[in-house]
C-alpha cells in the first residue's frame, strides 16, 4: 500500500424518494489498497459502488478519483476503473474468448496489445483452457470469474467488485481470491463487497462497516476488533443486526 489517496469521498448522500440510501458518508482509500465494504442487505453499498464507478449521480456530495470528480468529470475516471456488477453482464450465446474480444474492442484495444491483455485477464481468473466454450455452458462461478476479466482488460488501476464471490463455489471463490491477491502485488487498488466475513477479514487491509446508508467504523481488521471489543468481525455485525 502507498500512502496516496486515490479515493475521497466527500459528504456523500443519496435519496430514493423518501428513503435515504447513503447519508453524508466522508472517507478515503490509499493506493495499493483492498478495501471491504460490509454490511446488511440494504445497506447502501451498491448505491455506493455505482456513483464511484460513476453509472449513478449522487443527491449530495461528491466522491474525487485520483482528484477528479465522479459527478463533474466521469469521463476522466472511466478508464482508471474497471467494475464488476452485482450482476452478471455477459452475451450468454458467446464463447468466453468473444465476450472479452467484444469489450476490449469497446476498449479500444488492438492488435498484439489486445491479444495479450486478454491472455492476461484469462490468465488471472484461470479461465484459458474454457475461453472457446459458449458463456451459457459456464457454471455461475466461470461467469464471475469472465466478468472480473472483463472488468481488467484495460488495466484499470481501481478494480471494483459488488459481490465478487456470491453463489460461487469455493475453487471459483480460490480463484478470484488469488487474482485479487495477484493485482494487489501490481499494486492495484481493490474495492469489493462481499457478505463473506471470513473473506473480508483475510483479504481486505482496511473495511468500512455500512449500515442504513452510514459508515459506522473504518479500519484492519484488528482495530475493528478493539474498537468494539469482539473476537472477531461476524460477532460484530450480528450486533449492529440486532440493533
Ligand atoms: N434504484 C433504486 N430506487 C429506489 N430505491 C433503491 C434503488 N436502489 C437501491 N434502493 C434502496 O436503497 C437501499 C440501499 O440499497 P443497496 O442496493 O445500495 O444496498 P446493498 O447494501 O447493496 O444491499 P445488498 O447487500 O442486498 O446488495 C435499499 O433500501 C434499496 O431498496
Ligand atoms: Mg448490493
Amino acid at each position: 500500500m502507498n500512502s496516496q489517496i486515490v479515493i475521497e469521498v466527500q459528504g456523500l448522500s443519496k435519496r430514493y424518494g423518501k428513503l435515504l440510501a447513503l447519508n453524508n458518508v466522508n472517507f478515503s482509500i490509499h493506493g495499493g489498497e483492498i478495501f471491504g465494504l460490509l454490511g446488511p442487505n440494504g445497506a447502501g453499498k451498491s448505491t455506493f459502488i455505482s456513483i464511484l464507478t460513476t453509472l449513478s449521480k449522487p443527491t449530495a456530495g461528491d466522491i474525487l478519483i485520483k482528484g477528479f470528480s465522479a459527478t463533474k468529470q466521469p469521463d476522466k475516471i472511466k478508464r482508471s476503473i474497471g467494475f464488476v456488477p452485482q450482476d452478471i453482464a455477459l452475451y450468454s450465446v458467446l464463447s468466453g474468448m468473444d465476450n472479452l474480444n467484444f469489450w476490449a474492442g469497446i476498449y479500444g484495444l488492438k492488435g498484439e496489445l489486445k491479444k495479450q491483455r486478454i491472455e492476461e485477464a484469462l490468465s488471472i481468473v484461470r479461465l484459458a483452457d474454457r475461453a472457446k466454450d459458449k458463456v451459457e455452458n459456464y457454471s455461475g462461478g466461470m461467469k464471475r470469474r469472465l466478468n472480473i476479466a472483463v472488468a481488467l482488460l484495460h488495466h484499470p488501476e481501481i478494480l471494483v467488485m459488488d459481490e465478487p464471490t456470491v453463489g460461487v463455489d469455493i475453487q471459483s471463490r480460490k480463484y478470484i481470491i488469488d487474482g485479487i491477491m495477484e493485482l494487489k502485488k501490481e499494486g492495484r487498488t481493490v474495492i469489493f463487497t462481499s457478505h463473506y466475513i471470513d473473506e473480508m477479514e483475510s483479504l481486505c487491509d482496511r473495511i468500512a462497516i455500512i449500515d442504513k446508508g452510514t459508515i459506522r467504523n473504518i479500519g484492519t481488521v484488528n482495530e475493528l476488533k478493539h474498537a468494539y471489543g469482539k473476537e472477531n468481525i461476524e460477532e460484530i455485525m450480528l450486533d449492529f443486526m440486532e440493533e
